[in-house]
């Protein structure tokens, strides 16, 4: 590779090279200001000004952009990226819902299916995973990644590359190359407002955010994504410590860094400098390529002659765009992944099998009185604005042609029950915001667009109908929650309870006195408090993807016994955000669920936990753990003993039970967190057994990043702990010596 590329780019000009820094998306594809126009992207292909295109899965059109880059001057193939986050054609459940499962088998294949799918379609770069650690549920892009543990999230982020990337990141042509985003911090946005300034110590970042980016390094990830916030002051996409002191340096990252979307010229905003300042800088700290700012093919150039960069600036961000390609095959067979015979490969009814059993295991059950599992003999009212929307079961970035064909809730439901519907009520009180939330993305870029209009039948009616419905029917299923574009990007919300339309119609259905169960459709933690007190049951369906309803039929007529547990606390208020399980402990600690107690560290209306917490899940069986034993009590730093906990069914179904390990560092140089989850098995157990898991422990799992930013694990004692969630667990001491 060396060679080849060595050989090349002697035969490069000046323009060629910096023309592979340049990424533009296609016109159709747009997620932030700036609007891309397909035949200046022709000319500039044709000029050698691109080295690679996104947004387009049209295997045809991708298949003439490539020849007529292989015909300008320097011949060098393109790539071809594109949003494939959740699914391609054929759509898994939302990546924080996919989380849920614990399954990393399962993600992996996602992941796989995926890269088949869009590498049939001509895309060999996908941007994803999304790996940004969040606290915040007002953050609506808490949907894209795995939640609020960074333990957890390097372990999805893991099983998202080796799926992309094939075995051994073997890239052959049923494989794409991964692109890590959003390096780096970016769910750390103050106030959970989306693109917002990120403040937090190194330490902080290490402990609490990196993880996830750090272990997709290790396994090989080809590419990252800067992100859109600044960190200690700097600009990610000109951030020397992140992009090259860390990433390269420190993890030994050998890909290529992409801008995100006009993130090099959105520094300029930042309050950096113009245009040719802030494209200089973040050469120099390490980006690679620009995503839509023509930064770098504008102004770089310039910025060489007057002695502002180098040449060798230019050529090691061209050289490592120049081995991502090598790495792909687009050298020997630019035509590698364009094969429109491929087609069949797309949305086939076995993909889709896969994405019932997956989403099969991303179902939440939040509160259960034994209404569930429902009778198959049972009259049910499936009711609710999120009955009948196949979009909002797709979520957020389903960017392929399919997610309009989601089987929607009531189908699923109907399919197996005799069953009617009845929309229930808006999805606000409010119209503006409801238009806000339909129309803000064609608004906000088609000057005068006038959607259709809303709350054309009144909100009485919609709720005397649903009421009616619910009279006729033994149990009522209440569709609610989030639409896809109530989550994602650009959809932050300062208020996180269900909306108060929809929350009417649920206070009308509970006084018809027929048991109510919610299913809930969501991208987010929600606020529930009021609904946990007057449901009979709450399934929390997420946003589950192609065979929505299916899953969900299967779920809420027992053919599957639920297994997911969640991977963010559900706050009870928004005032207590940011909200996670593994904060620190303060020097005036008040327990998550102690009532208020002057003068420690607590609210006068509300207790600190969450309403439900990290890990928690229920089952339609019931499970009993053993307290934690140990094969030591003590331990040799260059050692390890073994954590083992015994875990009953007791109830009498079958199932699968997620088993967690945390631990806590009792005494350390820094503060750490109360909790720290280093270990999970998920294990299927017959009703009646019991099984025995066991958690290998190092040094390793006990260290973390001291105040000189080394990994350490100081000797002295913790805290093991195991349970069925963050909150019930049984502990045992540890001394390490
Ligand atoms: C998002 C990225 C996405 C990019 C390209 C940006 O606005 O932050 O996640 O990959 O657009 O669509």
């Amino acid at each position: 590779m060396d060679r080849f590329i060595d050989d090349l780019m002697d035969r490069m000009t000046l323009e060629q090279k910096i023309g592979q820094l340049n990424l533009h998306s296609v016109s159709g594809s747009l997620t932030g200001m700036k609007l891309s126009d397909d035949d200046a992207n022709l000319q500039a292909v044709r000029e050698g000004k691109m080295g690679a295109l996104y947004g387009s899965g049209n295997v045809h059109y991708l298949k003439l952009m490539q020849e007529e880059a292989l015909k300008s001057g320097a011949g060098i193939p393109l790539m071809f990226g594109q949003d494939v986050i959740h699914g391609y054609q054929t759509i898994f459940p939302v990546p924080l819902a996919l989380s849920t499962s614990w399954n990393m088998d399962l993600i992996e294949r996602t992941a796989s299916i995926a890269a088949k799918e869009a590498s049939a379609s001509g895309i060999n770069w996908v941007y994803s995973p999304m790996v940004d650690i969040c606290r915040d549920a007002r953050w609506g892009r808490i949907v894209e990644g795995a939640g609020e543990d960074p333990f957890l999230g390097g372990e999805v982020a893991k099983a998202y590359v080796r799926g992309y990337q094939g075995p051994d990141n073997s890239l052959d042509n049923h494989h794409v190359m991964a692109c890590v985003k959003h390096y780096a911090l970016y769910g750390g946005a103050e106030a959970g407002r989306d693109y917002n300034s990120v403040f937090l110590s190194r330490q902080e970042a290490l402990n609490g955010y990196m993880r996830p980016y750090q272990q997709a390094a290790y396994a090989g990830a080809g590419c990252y994504m800067s992100s859109f916030n600044e960190f200690e002051g700097i600009p990610a996409s000109m951030n020397h410590y992140l992009l090259t002191e860390l990433l390269r340096d420190r993890w030994g990252f050998d890909g290529f860094i992409v801008s995100d979307y006009t993130s090099v010229s959105e520094q300029i905003a930042h309050g950096i400098g113009d245009l040719q300042e802030v494209s200089a800088r973040s050469l120099q700290a390490g980006l690679d390529m620009d995503m839509n700012a023509d930064g770098f093919v504008g102004t770089l150039e310039k910025s060489l002659k007057e002695g502002r960069i180098k040449e060798a600036d230019i050529d090691r961000a061209c050289r490592r765009i120049l081995e991502a390609k090598y790495k792909l095959g687009l050298f020997e067979d630019p035509y590698k992944y364009l094969d429109p015979s491929r087609e069949s490969e797309i949305y086939t009814a076995e993909n889709r099998a896969v994405a019932r059993k997956v989403a099969r295991e991303c179902q939440v059950l939040l509160k259960n009185d034994g209404v569930l599992p429902l009778s198959k003999n049972a009259r049910v009212a499936v009711v609710g604005p999120l009955a009948q929307n196949a979009q909002a079961l797709a979520g957020s970035w389903s960017t392929g042609s399919h997610s309009g064909e989601c089987v929607t809730l009531y189908d699923g439901i109907a399919e197996v029950v005799r069953s009617t519907y009845a929309e229930g009520s808006w999805l606000f009180l409010d119209k503006d915001l409801e238009e806000a939330v339909r129309y803000g993305m064609a608004r906000s870029f088609m000057p005068g667009f006038v959607g259709a209009p809303l709350h054309t039948v009144p909100q009485e009616r919609l709720i005397a109908e649903a009421v009616a419905k619910a009279r006729e029917a033994d149990v009522v299923v209440a569709c609610v929650g989030e639409t896809e574009s109530m989550n994602g990007e650009a959809a932050s919300r300062t208020d996180i309870s269900l909306p108060d339309a929809q929350r009417e119609l649920l206070k009308a259905l509970k006084a018809t006195g027929k048991p109510v169960v919610m299913v809930l459709v969501t991208g987010r933690p929600l606020i529930l408090v009021e609904e946990d007190a007057s449901m009979n049951a709450i399934l929390n369906v997420w946003s589950p993807g192609s065979e929505g309803g299916h899953v969900v039929a299967d779920v809420l007529f027992g053919d599957v016994n639920p297994s997911a547990k969640l991977t963010t606390s559900f706050p009870r208020s928004v005032g207590q955000l940011p909200l996670y399980y593994n904060h620190k402990n303060t020097g005036r600690p008040q327990s998550d669920y102690a009532p208020f107690k002057k003068f420690v560290s607590a609210y006068l209306d509300e207790i600190n936990g969450p309403l439900y917490p990290f890990g928690y899940g229920l089952s339609y069986t019931t499970y009993s753990y053993s307290a934690p034993v140990l094969s030591a009590a003590e331990m040799p730093l260059n050692g390890s003993v073994t954590a083992s906990v015994t875990v009953t069914n007791t109830g009498t179904r079958d199932g699968y039970e997620v088993v967690q390990l945390y631990i806590h560092d009792i005494y350390a140089t820094s503060t750490r967190p109360v909790k720290e989850l280093k270990g999970f098995r998920k294990v299927f157990i017959p009703a009646g057994e019991s099984v025995t898991v066991d958690f290998p422990l190092t040094a390793d799992d006990l260290s973390y990043y001291n105040h000189e930013l080394q990994w350490v694990c100081e000797p002295g004692d913790f805290e093991i702990m195991t349970g069925p969630n963050s909150r019930d667990t049984q502990s045992v001491q540890l001394t390490v010596r």
